[in-house]
């Protein structure tokens, strides 16, 4: 059978994913600004784990539940407040730089975000789900190249409805360091174009992000602008990290016995 490889460029494609039949395909699921970069840092931070949620009102079900675990998370890049859920404040907001060590350590941290989560809970059904960011790019460009998924979905959260170049370039940058793989295969043209978007941009990120609405969006506030170089920083932590079948992310791959720690 051959390899195939696709990129899912847009949230409009969610619908149609998690219709599909994922159970022999990996996925790898990108928000850079910011949910995955969030979680991967948490992961490095010492969380125990992150469970990504779609809507605030499953989240606050969790913590209904579960007494112990933190809420995190955005609408309109911002931290969800009060006014949003009846009463209940969310612990931390979506910004990697507020998930330190001394907040997660040892913690389950409940996720509701407005891609990223949406995007993670659209790969549920895939035989493997990994948490794309530019932090952890070479543990798992290193777990794709050593596990040679026959089939293989790098999914863009997108911002809102639409694509996002941050998500892009993430993807294609994996593109790059997983063709061999996938060439003689069958290769969709959106992992053509992310490979080919990728060389163009990979010296000057930074800028790149510049160009993004939600790069421009972010770097607009003063609070959250930080955050966006943050992003953009490549090979910061050695491991791969996964979402399970019970839907709980988790450090993953290589090097975990070695604590990263990020902030
Ligand atoms: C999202 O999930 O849409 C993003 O992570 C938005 C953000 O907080 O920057």
């Amino acid at each position: 059978m051959t390899a195939t490889l696709e990129v899912i460029l847009t949230p409009a494609e969610f619908g149609p994913l998690r219709e599909r039949d994922l159970s022999q395909t990996v996925c790898v699921v990108f928000d850079i600004l910011r949910a995955t970069t969030t979680m991967i840092t948490a992961l490095a931070n010492g969380a125990d784990s992150i469970i990504p949620v779609e809507q605030i009102g499953e989240a606050l079900e969790v913590r209904r539940q579960r007494p112990n675990v933190l809420l995190a998370g955005e609408r309109d890049g911002v931290r969800i407040r009060a006014n949003q859920t009846g009463g209940i404040e969310f612990d931390l907001g979506n910004s990697p730089r507020e998930f330190s060590t001394e907040k997660v350590q040892g913690k389950t941290i409940v996720m509701t975000t407005t891609n990223g989560t949406r995007a993670l809970r659209a790969c549920a059904t895939a035989k493997t789900v990994l948490i794309g960011s530019f932090l952890n790019l070479r543990a798992t460009a290193n777990w794709l190249r050593e596990n040679k998924p026959q089939h293989l979905i790098l999914v863009c959260s997108g911002t809102y409805e639409q694509a996002s170049f941050e998500d892009m370039l993430a993807a294609g940058a994996v593109c790059e360091r997983v063709w061999p793989n996938y060439a003689g295969g069958t290769v969709a043209d959106s992992a053509e174009i992310a490979r080919r978007i990728y060389p163009l941009m990979q010296s000057n990120l930074l800028d790149a992000m510049k160009q993004s609405r939600n790069g421009r969006r972010l770097l607009a506030m003063p609070g959250l602008r930080e955050d966006v170089w943050f992003s953009v920083q490549r090979e910061t932590v050695s491991f791969t990290a996964q979402m399970n079948k019970e839907g709980i992310v988790r450090k993953s791959g290589l090097n975990t016995a070695t604590p990263d720690s990020l902030l």
